[in-house]
């Protein structure tokens, strides 16, 4: 793996005041709020003067007074949920630096759509699919992919709407599910193998996690509530997993994300990886990936939360 760089500010202080920005209005409030609890903790525990701020609004409400210097955005969702786009748009219009990616990978990143279309111009491998649009033939795709298949929502999160597909009768009802969600919906082989995900802390890749749940696939439960998935990392040894950072290094960078975040990827019993998403603001709860994956290379938890606030930073800014 390539070293980590040190950490480019000593002074706490040169963040100046830190808008911690959290909870919103999307369904990952929840899950918002408690890793924003976290790295509120953290930077303070630093000497940062971090405040909490709950949701867009109250956010825009604080900068009109000038209350802030920038922001750690650690909002979940779409739907100007902070995750999409929209609030990065919003702080670059009021010049006010913010962690992670910006307008674009923000906006990319959550469409797995125009995501993989990306990819898979530069000869990344991802998944084969077919974009379900309003009464597309679903039978026809399934034949085309050749079953099993999985449908999900193209602008989802937390495995919300998607569903596994083994056969033709079940695919009407996995539809009908991924409709439920705003936005399109695509179709895509499913990968029978070893599911991962990589995370990324500025130019570099965080070793793999091998992510193991003890029911059939990574769902909402295994994500959120069962205390029985495993999670391996690094999850491949030597040269396959030196391929696996690379790819999802090279898939973080190709969506025009930056700063920090997290790649889902699927490998197959071939050894073949599949570049499924990528996660632009990633959870930082006690059960999160990305702060495993940091803390296998010796990045604790306040450390990597001063790393993601440096993400913030302007290149120039952090030149001795
Ligand atoms: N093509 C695929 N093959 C196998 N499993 C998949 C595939 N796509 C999704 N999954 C499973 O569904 C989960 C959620 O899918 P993902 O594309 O990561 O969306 P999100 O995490 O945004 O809901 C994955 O973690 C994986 O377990
Ligand atoms: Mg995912």
């Amino acid at each position: 793996m390539t070293p980590i760089p040190a950490p480019r500010i000593n002074d706490a202080r040169a963040f100046g005041r830190v808008a911690v920005l959290m909870g919103g209005t999307s369904a990952e409030r929840e899950v918002s709020l408690n890793s924003g609890a976290n790295v509120l903790e953290a930077l303070r525990a630093r000497g940062v003067d971090a405040h909490a701020v709950d949701g867009i609004p109250a956010l825009i409400e604080a900068l009109r007074g000038k209350q802030f210097d920038r922001v750690f955005n650690i909002l979940h969702g779409n739907k100007g949920g902070g995750e999409d786009g929209v609030l990065q748009g919003l702080l670059e219009a009021l010049q006010v630096p913010y962690t992670g990616s910006g307008v674009l990978g923000s906006a990319l990143g959550m469409d797995k759509i125009r995501t993989k279309q990306v990819w898979l111009s530069l000869g990344l491998p991802t998944p084969r699919y077919v974009r379900l649009a309003p009464g597309a033939d679903v039978q026809a795709a399934a034949m085309a992919l050749g079953l099993p298949v999985i449908v999900k929502p193209s602008c989802q999160g937390s495995s919300v709407g998607v569903s596994r597909v083994f056969s033709q009768g079940d695919l009407a009802a996995a539809v009908e599910l991924a409709a439920r969600y705003p936005g399109e919906l695509l179709m895509e082989q499913m990968i029978v193998g070893g599911e991962y995900t990589v995370g990324i802390l500025g130019d570099v890749a965080l070793p793999s996690i091998r992510i193991v749940p003890a029911g059939e696939y990574y769902d909402y439960h295994a994500k959120y509530v069962a205390e029985d998935t495993q999670y391996v990392c690094p999850g491949l040894d030597g040269e396959a997993e030196a391929q696996m950072q690379a790819q999802a290094l090279a898939g973080f960078r190709a969506a025009g994300c930056t700063g920090w975040g997290r790649v889902d990827v699927m490998r197959d019993r071939e050894g073949n990886n599949y570049l499924l998403e990528v996660n632009t603001a990633p959870g930082m709860t006690s059960h999160s990936l990305v702060p495993k994956a940091a803390g296998q290379v010796g990045i604790g938890f306040e450390d990597l939360c001063w790393r993601v606030l440096e993400t913030s930073l302007a290149q120039e800014d952090a030149r001795p």
